[in-house]
């Protein structure tokens, strides 16, 4: 059972996502649990205030410490955390093996930045991991914190239907799948390769192998 909490000003952001993926149906089996945390909540502020202007001057607002610290330890009564994560751009690249690790931990946080991010006090006492998703920016933490159970919980024994299929990903390896087809067996003037028609497994078997070699040497993941 792992459980991710996700601490973010904008729990809207995860609702229609979580409803409809493989989040949902683990979250169902028992699987996983997702909780979501409006950070406000945990401001002691009038008005829910949850960010400041940066000392030293800049643009933009730094999410203060207080209410991220008070999430974290009320959060942290219904057990500690394994880890507690903090998505940021400068963080270390999610990647498979990142994602395999995280999968074994039971209780994970979540801490979705937004503006100019956080107290770095925060990052230094509380946060155990800094993860990006990518080397881009977008404008908060919500996506990839999303991206980031979604890669988690479908690695989760039962969470996927077919319970061979993680382990067979394309990168779980370190390799690209070979190609996919289905019906029909020739698509505008697009034919099926042969090998799969003929019901050979050990031909089709080497077919694939040979497309997945060739595909993970033109671009290979890493
Ligand atoms: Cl975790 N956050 C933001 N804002 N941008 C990112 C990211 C995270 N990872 C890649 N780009």
């Amino acid at each position: 059972m792992l459980q991710i909490d996700i601490l973010t000003l904008f729990p809207d952001m995860f609702r229609g996502f979580l409803g409809e993926s493989i989040i949902n149906r683990a979250t169902k089996k028992g699987i996983a649990q997702i909780g979501i945390h409006q950070l406000r909540e945990y401001s002691a502020l009038p008005r829910g205030q949850v960010d400041d202007y940066p000392y030293g001057g800049g643009a933009g607002m730094v999410l203060m410490a207080e209410p991220l610290v008070n999430a974290i330890e009320s959060l942290s009564k219904q057990g500690n955390y394994d880890e507690v994560i903090y998505l940021t751009p400068d963080g270390h690249q999610f990647d498979q093996p990142m994602a395999n690790a995280l999968s074994l931990k039971a209780r994970i946080l979540l801490i979705c930045g937004r503006y100019k991010g956080i107290d770095q006090r925060v990052r230094d006492g509380w946060v155990t991991r800094e993860v990006s998703i990518g080397p881009y920016v977008i404008s908060g933490g919500e996506l990839a914190a999303a991206v980031l159970a979604d890669g988690l919980i479908r690695l989760l024994p039962g969470a996927l239907g077919d319970e061979t299929s993680a382990l067979t990903d394309s990168f779980q390896d370190g390799m690209m799948d070979a190609p996919q087809y289905t019906r029909p067996a020739e698509f505008r003037g697009q034919a099926v390769p042969p090998v799969l028609l003929g019901g050979d497994h050990a031909r089709i078997a080497e077919w694939r192998h040979q497309q997945s070699l060739s595909k993970s040497a033109d671009d290979a993941p890493g």
